[in-house]
């Protein structure tokens, strides 16, 4: 197994049903930040991560994802035009020309494994990402780097969890972990949204994951599971009996911008920080809440 990720997934083929109607005819990954879409918080942290080949798996209603990374002839002539150098840069600058974006459909929302086996035919036997665009996590560095220096150590998958109230099980996959070194546990069982009364533990999977193409084979024999889709856990669920799978706790703060109060927090917190207006919100802010 080689030891360097270059390729990451980004399934961006969701109905997106909790921000309807928002997401009635555009991605919920187009939603911004600020001044950034998800997606492209998404991008940028596996670029940082030395990755090169973005794999989009996209449905209906995904058009605006691959255009907003294509060249926009119109905008970039009239901020040309207008001499607009700086919007000019920015615009110019969302992809490194270096970064191949590849896009496949999935033709129906049959559930996030499915999706991840639409890949297959573009990743191939090698080690590979995925990022699930809306857990924004803020984190230095970024997260797919840290998970890419425990895959590159580790020569494993890795699966970025952290550390959830039990009440919110349902709502992720959950491991049973056992201990390995500090952040890192070996993954001995996961379960797909358990309740809080039989949940293995408290420790969650969240967005981020390093796994070997060994999913694949796994993905492919699984019925449809929790909510009659094919569900990414119970493929890892069927892969760590056959090769070892590690859970990484990052180093960060994800907010679950799926959810319209994590969608709100992570436009309070990256507000606050932003170099343009970061100070003005904060005045904003203090004036609205007194
Ligand atoms: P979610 O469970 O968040 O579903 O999917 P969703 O459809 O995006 O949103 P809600 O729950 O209806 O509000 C987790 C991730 O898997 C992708 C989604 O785009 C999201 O990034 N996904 C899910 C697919 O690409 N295809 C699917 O069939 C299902």
């Amino acid at each position: 197994m080689s030891g360097k990720v270059t390729k990451v997934v980004f399934p961006v083929a969701g109905m997106g049903s909790r921000f309807l109607p928002a997401t009635k005819a555009s991605p919920k990954e187009m939603m911004p930040v600020v001044d950034k879409p998800l997606i492209q918080y998404a991008v940028e942290e596996a670029v940082a991560a030395g990755m090169t080949d973005m794999i989009f798996i996209t449905g209906r209603n995904k058009r605006a994802i691959e255009d907003h990374f294509d060249k926009a002839y119109e905008v970039e002539t009239e901020l040309a035009a207008r001499g607009k150098e700086d919007l000019l840069k920015l615009v110019q600058g969302i992809i490194p020309k270096y970064v191949n974006c590849i896009y496949i459909r999935q033709a129906e929302p049959l559930g996030l494994g499915h999706a991840v086996l639409c890949a297959r035919p573009v990743v191939g036997n090698e080690p590979f990402g995925v990022i699930l665009a809306d857990d924004l996590i803020d984190g230095e560095p970024p997260i797919m780097r840290q998970m890419a220096a425990v895959h590159e150590r580790m020569q494993c998958s890795v699966l970025g969890v952290e550390e959830i109230p039990l009440e919110h099980s349902m709502r992720y996959g959950i491991i049973r972990p056992k201990a390995l070194s500090g952040d890192l546990d070996e993954v001995v069982e996961i379960v797909e949204k358990p309740s809080p009364e039989t949940s293995p533990s408290r420790i969650a999977v969240v967005g981020r994951y390093i796994l070997t193409a060994e999913i694949f084979t796994h993905l492919e024999k699984l019925a449809p599971g929790s909510g009659g889709e094919i569900q990414l856990t119970d493929a890892i669920e069927s892969l760590l009996q056959a090769e070892r799978v590690v859970a990484y706790r990052f180093r960060g703060t994800r907010y679950d911008c799926g959810s319209k109060l994590g969608y709100l927090a992570a436009t309070i917190a990256y507000g606050r920080k932003h170099p343009e207006i970061g100070k003005e919100f904060e005045e904003l802010l203090e004036k609205l809440t007194h």
